[in-house]
């Protein structure tokens, strides 16, 4: 039986996180958000609503349980409270569903200066988010910091409004663990971005991997059951940095138009028509075209600018990396739909460096920047697979795709996500879940 699981990112971020951890969430009693900061932005459909999360576990949404922000994350006091502030003008009653720890630390109005991209060269350079993530670490890191449970004493309106919900947070995860509570950690990011692991120094500055976790909550490894990454069955980056299976290049996806500018220049008509035309690109080996098709079908924009996302074909190679670095117990591969319509898939199993084959992910910069993806190909499907409820129902090239990605990583995938909502979840193997 699994009473807790972690959950990582298994990629560069945004894989859906937030869909996988609200669609477990039932059967768990406590969700700890363990890392990172509003940095994050997870998604959550829950029938006709759309919930978009920076702090708050992703959890919160089904009453009754207790949601825990711990010590291992940064907060924005601003940003935190507006968060609240939704969710109780939706009727959540967060004094008694969220906890924040005493020592999560403090984003502070100069780490968000500091962070700014457009005025200091080394976040454009990375292409951070400007949220102040870096300096607040940064200030963790040399003990200049300051942590929630100090913020909290201060006058101001975010202090006081945050003051009731500060508490120690790892007794009350002993204790919930004690009496045989399930307890879910939720990750932010992903393994690629992770400080220590990920292609540094195009990273963000806290571990998001599996031991973040831990750190990030003052809870033992002896104690935990199950890790589960959460992978897209493509791959996506935002921001700057290596990207070996990276479909056309990062100034062509730069230089196209936002979602929100190609919805408003185009009319509906207009705009299925480009995508027939992208489509039919992409079937013709164009390979910016495939990235493209990603990106429009996958709605790879992103939140807060519209601006597209980089886009390739699933990389085993970084997924194994994940796989070893997280100790990672099954696989959850999510947006299997936005492969549709593709005449054919690939799978990355090797990278080629300098004229030689390499089967596992470099740590060197320079290597990453020069690998050169070794494909395998997968034939697609043609037909729409979002109302699909049971493995077995899925297209035969959909199986043998995702059973191709099982044979390749040599992990199992516990499920398989089809579409944004609860009810577009295909659970292949519970054996590592809640
Ligand atoms: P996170 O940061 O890992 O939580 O992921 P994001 O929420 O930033 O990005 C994932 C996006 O994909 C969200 O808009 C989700 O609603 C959406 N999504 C999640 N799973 C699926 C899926 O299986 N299919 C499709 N089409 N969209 C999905
Ligand atoms: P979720 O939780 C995707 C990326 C930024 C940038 C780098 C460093 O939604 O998956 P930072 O502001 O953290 O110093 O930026 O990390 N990044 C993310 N990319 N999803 C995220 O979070 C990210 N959080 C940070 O784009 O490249
Ligand atoms: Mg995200």
């Amino acid at each position: 039986m699994v009473q807790t699981l972690i959950i990582v990112g298994g990629q560069w971020g945004d894989e859906g996180k937030g869909k996988i951890v609200d669609f477990l969430t039932e059967k768990a009693d406590v969700i700890v958000r363990f890392a990172g900061g509003n940095n994050a932005g997870h998604t959550v459909v829950v029938g006709e609503k759309t919930y978009k999360f920076h702090l708050i576990p992703s959890g919160i949404i089904h009453k009754g349980k207790l949601n825990i922000i711990s010590n291992g994350t940064v907060l924005d006091p601003d940003v935190l409270v507006s968060e609240i502030k939704t969710l109780e003008n939706m009727d959540f009653d967060i004094g008694k569903s969220l906890i924040i720890s005493s020592s999560a630390h403090t984003i502070l109005e100069k780490h968000r200066v500091e962070d700014n991209p457009e005025k200091n060269p080394e976040s454009k350079k990375i292409g951070t988010t400007g949220r102040g993530i870096g300096p607040c670490y940064k200030d963790k890191i040399a003990r200049t910091g300051i942590r929630m449970g100090d913020y909290v004493t201060k006058n101001t309106a975010s202090a006081q409004k945050l003051r009731p919900l500060i508490q120690d947070t790892y007794i009350i995860i002993d204790t919930a663990y004690k009496k045989g509570k399930k307890i879910l950690f939720e990750g932010a990011q992903g393994t690629l971005l992770d400080i220590d692991h990920g292609t540094y120094p195009y990273v963000t500055s806290s571990n998001p991997t599996a031991g973040g976790a831990l750190t990030g909550s003052g809870f033992g490894p002896t104690k935990i059951d199950s890790v589960i990454g959460i992978f897209k069955a493509y791959i996506t980056r935002v921001g700057e940095g290596p990207f070996p299976t990276e479909l056309g290049t990062y100034n062509q996806t730069k230089n196209e138009d936002s979602i929100y500018d190609l919805k408003k220049e185009l009319s509906d008509e207009a705009f299925t028509r480009l995508n027939r035309k992208v489509t039919s690109a992409a079937n013709n080996d164009d390979e910016y075209s495939q990235g493209r098709l990603l990106r429009m079908q996958g709605f790879e924009y992103g939140t807060t600018t519209g601006r597209p996302r980089r886009t390739g074909w699933f990389d085993a190679v970084a997924a194994k990396y994940a796989i070893a670095i997280n100790g990672l117990s099954s696989l959850v591969i999510t947006k299997v739909d936005v492969l549709n319509h593709l005449k054919e898939i690939k799978i990355c199993i090797g990278y080629e460096v300098d004229g030689k084959k390499l089967d596992h992910f470099p740590l060197d910069t320079e290597q990453q920047e020069k690998a050169k993806p070794i494909y395998t190909s997968m034939p697609g499907w043609d037909d729409d697979i979002t109302q699909i409820t049971s493995f077995k129902d899925l297209p035969k090239n959909a199986q043998d795709y995702l059973e191709k990605i099982e044979e390749i990583c040599k992990v199992p995938i516990s499920i398989v996500s089809v579409g944004p909502k609860r009810s577009q979840t295909i659970i292949k193997d519970k054996e590592t879940l809640l």
